[in-house]
């Protein structure tokens, strides 16, 4: 596991303790619905990849729903309050890069406030990197914090560095790795720990 920013050991009890919903906004709900009816639309199997699953609380919603779900988080800490959560679940350390995830199974996978904390330049190879290795028709969701400015912005994050997207850079890069977006959501700050817009996209990896 090369990247992984130490702030989310430190945190991964506090993080448990303070967000113990599944879903922030009844928008995170339906997007991530939406995005499994897709998947299930597929004829590309069960099998959904949750990138960056933190405590466990979505991998857990996605495997309740009858999906196998490779649950990966390259934080210790973090695996370890998912599976003190969720103890018939398996989860997997490993960072974005998926090297321990065939991806060629998967026909869908979600990255929730994980790639947000990829520098930009890593966020484009990375995609284009998993557009090689999933098969065509796979379904992505990725959701993160937003910006109406044109672009991409570091912020401060309270737990590790951390990058905001504007909804069209953040559907280019997938566009640009191959992916084709179904469709966007982009929710305003609703108070408490929603400080910024954030951004949901859904994409399919096109042919070739
Ligand atoms: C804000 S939490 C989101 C957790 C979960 N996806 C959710 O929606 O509740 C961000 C997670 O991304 C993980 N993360 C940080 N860097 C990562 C990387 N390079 N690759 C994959 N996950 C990463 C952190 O360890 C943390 O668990």
């Amino acid at each position: 596991v090369t990247d992984q920013p130490p702030g989310y050991d430190v945190m991964a009890a506090e993080y448990a303790r303070v967000l113990p919903d599944t879903f922030q906004t009844p928008l995170e709900r339906g997007a991530v619905d939406t995005f499994t009816a897709h998947v299930r639309a597929t004829d590309l199997g069960p099998t959904i990849v949750d990138v960056g699953c933190g405590v466990g609380h979505v991998a857990a919603y996605l495997a309740a729903a009858g999906f196998s779900v490779a649950a990966v988080d390259p934080s210790a800490g973090m695996l370890h309050q998912a599976r003190l959560a969720y103890p018939d679940l398996a989860f997997i350390r490993d960072d974005a890069s998926l090297r321990s995830v065939d991806l060629g199974a998967a026909a869908g996978v979600i990255a929730r406030y994980s790639l947000i904390h990829l520098a930009p330049d890593r966020v484009r190879e990375t995609l284009r990197d998993w557009a090689a290795r999933l098969r065509p028709g796979t379904v992505i969701l990725l959701a993160g914090q937003s910006t109406d400015e044109p672009g991409i912005a570091p912020f401060d994050h309270a737990v590790a560095p951390a990058w905001r997207w504007h909804p069209d850079a953040i559907a280019r890069a997938l566009s640009d790795a191959g992916f084709e977006e179904r469709w966007r959501t982009v929710s305003r700050p609703s108070g408490g720990y929603s400080r910024f817009p954030e951004f949901h996209v859904c994409a399919t990896l096109i042919d070739g």
